[in-house]
């Protein structure tokens, strides 16, 4: 896997170099510093990985992707901006730093996570991302559709909803709120690139239902069995909280077999791409045996 690392270092500074150049400059703008922190400070950069690497499949422009990779990446760090406030998870660090709303306050942090939102729009508006409109319509539509009432945002408030419910989800349910609340950006990521290529690419899109909620499962693994100061974040707190989850549901070692099994279901569905798609079956496995 260390040849996996390598990429995986090689697309998160290429996108954070694409990053640093799409965001405001601190002079004289008050939301250049929370807008660089959320989205600068740290992180896998595991949705750039997905978009890069299915662009790859597809042979298009390197600098494309990372514009599409960009775009996600920001539509992330603002659902972890909000994610982290008082109202919701209340938590005081974020990739080993502290929150926005602690290095700030809370205005600044509702106001950096929306401009945050935002620019991931403007980015994949700009002509540099497709010359072609029609590409760039669909990749705004359904980067529109995976963060909102029927994707991200819907996924957020089914779990905290779920915090207060008197009767526990059932498997089901929770596989409904995890699809939403990670799945659809990180399925988005990972059918980017056939949409660069204008290709349905419906097995990215099998691929990463698998991936995504695997991905989710080991979040909640980790947050039982993980290191924080690996992680970056307070751990220890889903139970607590009453979050709704694979593990609170079925506990560690199954929802741990799930997770496995979800991964060999999505390596499969690449069998089309053959050697081409190797990265994106590394990065597979790496999202279930990743520390943090
Ligand atoms: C954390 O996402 C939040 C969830 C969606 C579960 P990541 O684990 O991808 O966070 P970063 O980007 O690496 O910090
Ligand atoms: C966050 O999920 C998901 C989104 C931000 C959309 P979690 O609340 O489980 O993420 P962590 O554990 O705080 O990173
Ligand atoms: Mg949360
Ligand atoms: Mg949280
Ligand atoms: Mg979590």
């Amino acid at each position: 896997m260390d040849d996996f690392r390598e990429k995986l270092n090689a697309v998160a500074s290429a996108t954070e170099q694409t990053l640093t150049a799409l965001l405001p400059d601190g002079a004289g703008n008050p939301m250049a510093a929370p807008m660089r922190h959320a989205v600068l400070a740290g992180g896998k950069r595991l949705r750039a990985f997905l978009s890069v690497e299915s662009a790859a499949l597809y042979d298009v422009d390197p600098n494309q992707a990372l514009r599409t990779a960009a775009a996600i990446e920001c539509m992330h760090a603002y659902s972890l901006v909000h994610d982290d406030l008082p109202c919701m998870d209340d938590d005081d660090l974020r990739r080993g730093k502290p929150t926005v709303h602690v290095k700030w306050d809370d205005a600044t942090a509702v106001l950096a996570g929306d401009a945050l939102q935002t620019l991931a729009f403007e980015i994949l508006a700009d002509a540099a991302t497709s010359p072609d409109a029609a590409v760039r319509v669909a990749l705004i539509g359904s980067m529109a559709r995976a963060s909102g009432a029927n994707g991200m945002v819907l996924g957020q408030m089914l779990d905290i909803a779920a915090e207060t419910a008197e009767t526990p989800l059932t498997l089901d349910q929770i596989k409904h709120l995890q699809a939403n609340k990670t799945g659809a950006l990180i399925e988005w990521s990972a059918h980017s690139g056939a949409m660069l290529a204008q290709d349905a690419g419906a097995e990215l899109i099998e691929y990463s239902r698998a991936v995504g909620l695997a991905f989710q499962i080991q979040d909640d693994v980790l947050d039982v069995l993980g290191d924080a100061a690996l992680a970056g974040k307070r751990l220890q707190k889903d139970a607590d909280a009453g979050k709704a989850t694979f593990v609170s549901l079925l506990g560690l070692e199954q929802a741990q077999k799930n997770a496995t099994s979800l991964i060999e279901q999505a390596c499969d569905a690449l069998d089309r791409f053959g050697d081409k798609a190797h990265s994106l079956r590394q990065v597979a496995h790496f999202v279930v045996n990743r520390e943090s």
